[in-house]
């Protein structure tokens, strides 16, 4: 039976006691989701998992959906793309810089992620941790007046990195093939999102993805946007996870704002990543 264990005040649980490579019993998934769900990420420490086996878990979440960046898909598994800073042959094996800003995943699709789920395969020494700023937590304690006044709004969406569009620099959003481009449109989403399975309001990627509110001129959207960002990335809302290998982490990207760390190219780090999308509404 899995044990949890909350890792801070912030957000983040770890659940000991389960082995992740063998079936999971309903009971312990339904409690496993609810720790997820109270607790915005869960880490399951010292896990050895295949890529199918690795698969074969994310599906307890719902349907994973490959990255739109299929360059860096596993060879045998392409719902898992490989993050890694190591390069063979001159050669990257993975995705280098995958969102080093504040985002939540799939925030550019109509149907946005679910939970975002990463496999530590090698850490590095120095700088390897994910940025966490709790969302649920950021809107609770924004004053009634604010509450009301953005409840209601709707966010158009795009993918990329509303604050940063350069090419050239590593905090842009990973760059995307002329073919890749025509897979992204725009989309709309709620400012302040209920969580589909809960329905405990949240700020939902005001800080990524968000480049304008409709009803509203692109000055004052980016204006409130970037306010309400300044606010729900402080500090206080922050939990940085550094990872050990063999860790399995699961986040809820209804309640998180997440960014990956700018990594030393000479200090080795690969993760597989499976994200899995919501239901359909
Ligand atoms: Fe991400």
């Amino acid at each position: 039976m899995a044990e949890v264990e909350p890792l801070s005040d912030v957000a983040g649980a770890r659940i000991t006691g389960v082995d992740l490579s063998r079936p999971m019993r309903e009971a312990d998934f339904t409690r496993v989701e609810t720790a997820l769900h109270e607790h915005c990420f869960v880490v399951f420490p010292r896990q050895t998992l295949s890529a199918p086996q690795f698969v074969a878990f994310s599906r307890l979440w719902g349907w994973p959906e490959p990255h739109v960046i299929d360059t860096y898909h596993h060879p045998q598994e392409p719902n898992i793309l490989v993050l890694s800073n190591v390069s063979r042959d001159g050669k990257p094996i993975g995705l280098v810089d995958a969102g080093t800003y504040f985002h939540t995943d799939y925030s550019y699709l109509e149907v946005p992620a679910r939970c975002t789920i990463l496999f530590a395969i090698q850490v590095p020494r120095r700088h390897g941790g994910t940025t966490f700023a709790n969302q649920t937590r950021a809107f609770e304690d924004l004053p009634q007046e604010t509450k009301e006044r953005i409840d209601g709004l709707v966010v158009r969406h795009h993918y990329g990195n509303r604050d940063d569009t350069d090419e050239a620099s590593r905090t842009v959003a990973s760059l995307l093939s002329d073919s890749q481009k025509q897979k992204v449109s725009w989309v709309r989403h709620r400012l302040v999102r209920p969580h589909p399975r809960t329905g405990v309001k949240s700020l939902y990627a005001v800080s990524g993805s968000s480049f304008g509110i409709e009803g509203m001129d692109d000055a004052q959207a980016l204006a409130l946007l970037r306010e309400l960002s300044a606010h729900s990335t402080h500090e206080r809302y922050r939990y940085v996870h550094h990872y050990q290998v063999g860790d399995v982490i699961v986040w809820d990207n209804a309640q998180l704002l997440h960014a990956a760390p700018l990594t030393d190219l000479h200090d080795p780090r690969t993760l597989w990543r499976i994200t899995v999308k919501e239901d359909r509404p």
